[in-house]
């Protein structure tokens, strides 16, 4: 049977999704997708699967993976034959939209007996590699691929989940999974929050007590009555080999990790690690302990040549560790009262002609900038970026108010949405007045409204963040992230136009076979978690050094 193929003929891509009764339950929702009359195809031992040169890998995950879903087809060979699935690379793939979704661009067609996916590069091709995991995870025993036609792009190139590591630890096989998870639903940033009050988690060799001091806490906040201390010692930290191990498992599924390093608050770990770091010159100072509860604390990291010395020193070792472009700085919840207190921070405020302290945090992010640019990154941090000024190189993520996102993208900064209305994953999902369900998520227009088309561009995505505070299990990660990040990922990548709350319930529901498959401890509609709970309440303590 021939299948009509959809052409990319427009100039733009727009929505052209099968009614629900008939569209597989892929999500995110492809940008094109036309069943076919056709049989639906089989996998079997016998299906081949053919990848030559640089589409060898991703088979390869391909197979894997829907060997998992019990649909052991062949090992990948280096032909391009007419059966089984081919997955092939073709940089003259017909090119629309912006230049940056070029790479991860594909085209995938089932029709008798055979599926083609082509892509212009690998990633386009892992991106629709997912599709077919999650074709094959629908169609129940005997593993049959429907036949249709899809054409698929991303619409923002930015598409991340955060995870606290600081908060509460999560071993190299937890934060693994979560990364899996995220490229499964074509999500293509981890944001790793590595470094809080509470724990310093990534090893420095020139620094060892940012780990033997700064990764470990006397004491916790009692689950669920955090006014309380549970007398326990916490920690735990990533090795910069397993930091490499977590690093290239993204890679291999086109995952960005983007290391979070919290400067010039949030440091209260590193300070405890080394007091001079601290602001050591405000009156009735004492150096202080690993944080022990949870909120702002009002330590930032005194704006001496020697802290600069030291962030590069930092930056020196472990920047190398992360291949990407971006490196965020936190920059958030930095109290200004020890610079309002610190002789020296005043002095460096009239040395430097700035305006307050608000001006010497502009100009902390500033020097940061500097040490990062000179080394080939850049500079991501929260909204209080702008604090004082906003560098116009700097890319802010926007978590509190829309008005920070306004005024960045009017002074032309590139922005990532992740707003505490609609990407807080640590909120409860129903019951509280801050409820955020994953209706609410599906909600989420990353573009501001009222955005000049001339800035729209600026808007590079929008990402969850998954806070632990009240976290402290891989299972209760799962539970508070899915399926909301299923509505995330489709705000990221499919179209604006055609967006269905009732057509996405319909596809989640088919869905959710592929969370049942690895045992997802998702949120179920009501409200019940889909594996466990006795693990989901429990903070598992990592052993002690
Ligand atoms: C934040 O939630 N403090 C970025």
């Amino acid at each position: 049977m021939i299948l009509r193929l959809l052409l990319f003929t427009c100039a733009a891509m727009t929505s052209s999704v099968a009614t629900s009764a008939e569209a597989p339950g892929l999500i995110p929702r492809p940008v094109h997708l036309t069943p076919g009359d056709g049989p639906t195809m089989p996998l079997t031992a016998t299906t081949a699967l053919h990848a030559a040169g640089a589409a060898a890998a991703v088979a390869t995950w391909l197979r894997d993976e829907l060997a998992r879903s019990g649909a052991a087809i062949a090992a990948p060979d280096a032909g391009d034959g007419q059966d089984g699935i081919t997955l092939r690379l073709d940089p003259g793939l017909a090119a629309v939209g912006p230049d940056w979704a070029q790479a991860e661009t594909y085209r995938l067609t089932i029709d008798a007996g055979h599926a083609t996916l082509t892509a212009r590069a690998p990633e386009g091709l892992f991106r629709g590699a997912t599709t077919l995991v999650q074709l094959a995870e629908q169609t129940g025993a005997g593993w049959r691929l429907p036949a249709l036609a899809i054409d698929d792009q991303p619409r923002f190139r930015w598409r991340g989940l955060m995870l606290d590591c600081g908060r509460h630890f999560f071993t190299v096989a937890e934060v693994e999974r979560f990364i899996d998870l995220l490229a499964l639903h074509k999500l293509n940033r981890f944001h790793w929050h590595l470094t809080e009050d509470q724990g310093w988690r990534i090893e420095v060799k020139s620094a060892p007590r940012l780990t033997s001091v700064g990764a470990w806490r006397a004491s916790s906040p009692v689950m669920g009555d955090a006014g309380k201390a549970d007398g326990q010692p916490y920690g735990g930290f990533y090795t910069q080999d397993d930091i490499r191990h977590v690093v290239a498992h993204a890679a291999a599924r086109f995952v960005t990790v983007v290391p979070e390093l919290e400067m010039p608050g949030h440091g209260c770990a590193a300070i405890a690690a080394y007091p001079e770091l601290g602001n050591r010159d405000v009156p009735g100072w004492q150096d202080p302990q690993v944080g022990t509860h949870w909120g702002v604390f009002h330590h930032t990291l005194a704006p001496r040549e020697e802290t600069f010395a030291f962030i590069a020193k930092v930056f020196d070792e472990i920047l190398p560790l992360f291949p990407g472009a971006y490196v965020h700085i936190g920059g958030d919840e930095a109290p200004k009262d020890e610079w309002q207190h610190s002789p020296f921070a005043q002095q460096v405020i009239a040395e430097h002609d700035l305006k307050d302290a608000h001006g010497l945090q502009a100009w902390f992010i500033k020097r940061v900038e500097g040490l990062l640019t000179a080394r080939g990154k850049r500079l991501i941090g929260w909204d209080e970026i702008q604090e004082g000024g906003l560098s116009p190189t700097a890319t802010m993520m926007v978590w509190r108010d829309w008005k920070w996102a306004k005024l960045a993208l009017a002074a032309g900064n590139a922005v990532v949405m992740a707003p505490t209305s609609h990407t807080y994953f640590d909120y409860a999902q129903s019951g509280t007045p801050r409820a955020l369900d994953t209706q609410r998520v599906f909600t989420l227009e990353p573009v501001p409204d009222g955005t000049p088309a001339t800035q729209v561009a600026q808007v590079l995505g929008a990402q969850g963040q998954v806070w632990t505070e009240s976290i402290g299990s891989a299972d209760k990660v799962e539970y508070m992230t899915w399926p909301r990040a299923c509505a995330l990922a489709e705000v990221c990548w499919s179209p604006a136009e055609g967006r269905d709350w009732t057509d996405f319930q319909a596809r989640l529901t088919r869905h959710l076979a592929l969370l049942d498959r690895d045992q997802v401890n998702y949120r179920k509609d009501d409200g019940a978690p889909a594996r466990s709970s006795e693990a989901m309440a429990a903070t598992p303590h990592p052993p002690l050094p």
